[in-house]
């Protein structure tokens, strides 16, 4: 069992509910992906519609995994930067796998599949990401090649007295 993993998929309405609904579960889950539970679908869909209008605009691509049943399982958003010396990187954002299908190695897979894409495009050296710490998310990346640079302390606040460090991790494309 694998996902199947898609760059630059059509954006159709099945896709937009799909990461939608993925984004909503993977967040009451505890994920984190920039919200905190419970939140649902319609909260997210701003979010979503920026990604949109950045892929609209070229400076986002993003990569989709669907399951065997064809839906949407894990997304990566590669964004490029606007910034005319930050051209030869990129970030990755919004990286997720469904709950039940976390601990499979999909998520590797799906890093796989961003590293794959990131060097299929042009002048791309390197992918930048961010992660809240304290989820053990540093280890997760650290398995796919990714190395902590930086760390931006109690940066995030995911609740009142719950601060976490902003973890800024790189993967040289070298
Ligand atoms: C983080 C995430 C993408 C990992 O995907 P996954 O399919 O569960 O991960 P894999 O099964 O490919 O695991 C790969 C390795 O990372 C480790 N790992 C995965 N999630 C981890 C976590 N949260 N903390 C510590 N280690 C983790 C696994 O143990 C495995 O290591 P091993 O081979 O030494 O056992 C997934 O758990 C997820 O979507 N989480 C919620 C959203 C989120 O927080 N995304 C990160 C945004 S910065």
């Amino acid at each position: 069992m694998a996902l199947t993993f898609t760059f630059d998929p059509a954006v159709t309405p099945e896709l937009r509910d799909g990461i939608l609904d993925l984004w909503a579960d993977v967040s009451n889950a505890g994920g984190a992906v920039g919200f905190v539970p419970p939140v649902t679908p319609e909260a997210i869909r701003p979010e979503l519609v920026k990604h949109f209008a950045a892929m609209a605009e070229g400076r986002t691509r993003l990569l989709v995994g669907h399951d065997e049943q064809g839906k949407v399982a894990a997304t990566a958003f590669l964004t490029l930067n606007t910034h005319r010396l930050m051209t030869h990187w990129l970030w990755l954002y919004t990286v997720m796998v469904h709950p039940r299908h976390q601990g499979k190695g999909y998520g590797r897979d799906l890093l796989a599949a961003a590293e794959d894409a990131a060097r299929g495009l042009d002048g791309i050296e390197a992918i930048r990401l961010t992660c809240r710490g304290g989820l053990g998310l540093e280890r997760f990346y650290g398995s796919c090649g990714y190395k902590e640079v930086g760390r931006i302390p109690g940066a995030i606040r995911v609740a009142p007295g719950d601060d976490r460090d902003d973890v800024i991790m790189l993967l040289p494309l070298g």
